[in-house]
């Protein structure tokens, strides 16, 4: 029951496509398949103080830039928010904004916090989550799912990841859904720096109580490895904690809100998911692919280079759109059409390339076990009032909506 309006493309120069307000409160579909068909690689010329940039929309090209490294690095920052603004503070540091060797190195250690044991583990305890969050919610007959059921997911498995203390969950869960969106059109940054700041003092205490520990959950991992025998410096320790907790929490929550809303405006596949005639994993990759929950990549070109005939000059900042590439006509049959039975399915939800997503299998999961909780426990689900995009320039999905369910039978 979307009521926004929708952008005509004869607006597109005077729109600002880094603006969190246009991605709150306007759709953009028409103006990314005008640029997908006619101005696929497009300058936004500079807005005031605002630096240009490209905006690449087609999936081909979206795919030249994530697998081209000799061209492009994240180390300015990897969304337009940062890129704009003078960078990334965590660059260098943080995993998703290094590259290059350091990048290679980190990605390892980290790699190895997902061991099947803990990905076992993690299973276990989001179906029972997620079966325990369904159930209240029927026993109540209404909830908003962005709250009561989205929130709850994926900050469970990623604090179970971390081994983060129960009593600690609320807090942190608090301060992530502030660091990178807001509720209010008109919040100053000042707010997220803040939640940034308390979520980075929050890991440096407990990486300080995990040092010289015997544990394996990625907390211990980050705070006792060796890389060429040196351990990792504070700034990496704890940009790697901020990391995972913002790249595990708030993306998770927008594809779980996202994929309810999907199933209640499409009965069709709704009927289909209940009836058993579409295979879940299947269903998971075009819930990840229709709900987008990072709209796009940032990056900034180390050397000139050409992109579909366009040629980009070293230190132009450039953006490469998900939620048009994975709309792309050319590549998806019907993209417009959520149908959860859609294969091939090779979506950029997760990215593409040397920093395609490290916690892909954990989203893949969650998303899996809210349309199995869905399928088994509820009966039928509506929307009871509107929902509440966020403001976010990179970050997509809702912090509201409100249903109704009514169990089985
Ligand atoms: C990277 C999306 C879940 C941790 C990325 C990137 C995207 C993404 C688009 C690439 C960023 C870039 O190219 O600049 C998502 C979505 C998720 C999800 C849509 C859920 C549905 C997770 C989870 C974790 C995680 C659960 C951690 C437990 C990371 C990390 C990176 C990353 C550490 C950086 C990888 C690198 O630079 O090598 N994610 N993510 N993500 N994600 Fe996720």
């Amino acid at each position: 029951m979307s009521t926004r309006p929708t952008v005509s493309p004869n607006e597109l120069e005077q729109i600002d496509l880094a603006s969190p307000i246009l991605h709150a409160e306007y759709e953009l579909d028409e103006v990314f398949r005008y640029l997908r068909a006619n101005r696929p690689m497009y300058w936004q010329e500079p807005r005031g103080e605002q630096p240009g940039f490209w905006v690449i929309s087609r999936y081909a090209d979206v795919n030249e830039v994530y697998k081209d490294k000799a061209h492009f690095t994240t180390e300015n920052g990897n969304a337009l928010a940062t890129l704009l603004t003078g960078g990334d503070s965590a660059s260098g540091a943080m995993l998703a904004v290094t590259d290059g060797v350091r990048h290679h190195q980190l990605r390892n250690v980290l790699s190895k916090g997902f061991s099947p044991r803990m990905l076992d583990l993690i299973t276990n305890s989001l179906r029972a989550t997620v079966d325990e969050l369904l159930l209240a919610a029927l026993e109540r007959g209404e909830c908003d799912a962005a709250q009561d059921i989205s929130a709850n997911v994926p900050l469970g498995a990623i604090c179970d990841l971390l081994e983060i203390p129960q009593s600690d969950r609320k807090y942190l869960l608090g301060l992530t859904a502030h660091a990178w969106s807001t509720d209010h059109a008109d919040e100053p940054p000042e707010e997220g720096w803040v939640a940034k700041n308390e979520i980075l003092l929050y890991f440096s205490k407990l990486l300080k109580e995990r040092r010289a520990g015997d544990r394996d959950d990625m907390v211990s991992l980050l705070a006792n490895c060796r890389i060429d025998g040196d351990p990792l410096n504070p700034a990496e320790q704890m940009a790697n904690c901020y990391g995972l907790m913002i790249g595990g929490d708030e993306t998770g929550r927008h594809a779980i809100t996202g994929t309810i809303l999907a199933l209640i405006e499409n009965p069709d596949q709704w009927r289909a998911l209940k009836n058993g005639d579409v295979d879940l994993k299947t269903a998971t990759e075009e819930a990840l692919r229709w709900t987008v929950p990072s709209l796009h990549g940032g990056r900034k070109a180390t050397g000139d280079v050409v992109i579909n005939g366009q040629q980009i000059k070293a230190g132009d900042v450039v953006s490469v759109w998900i939620s048009s590439a994975n709309r792309d006509e050319t590549v998806f049959d019907a993209p417009d059409e959520f149908r959860l039975a859609r294969t091939p399915n090779k979506h950029f939800t997760f990215a593409y390339g040397s920093h395609y997503c490290l916690g892909h299998h954990l989203g893949r999961m969650e998303v899996y076990a809210v349309l199995d909780g869905l399928r088994r426990l509820v009966g039928d689900l509506e929307q009871i009032g509107e929902e509440r995009w966020i403001y976010s320039s990179i970050l997509h999905g809702m912090s509201s909506l409100p249903i109704r369910l009514r169990s089985e039978g």
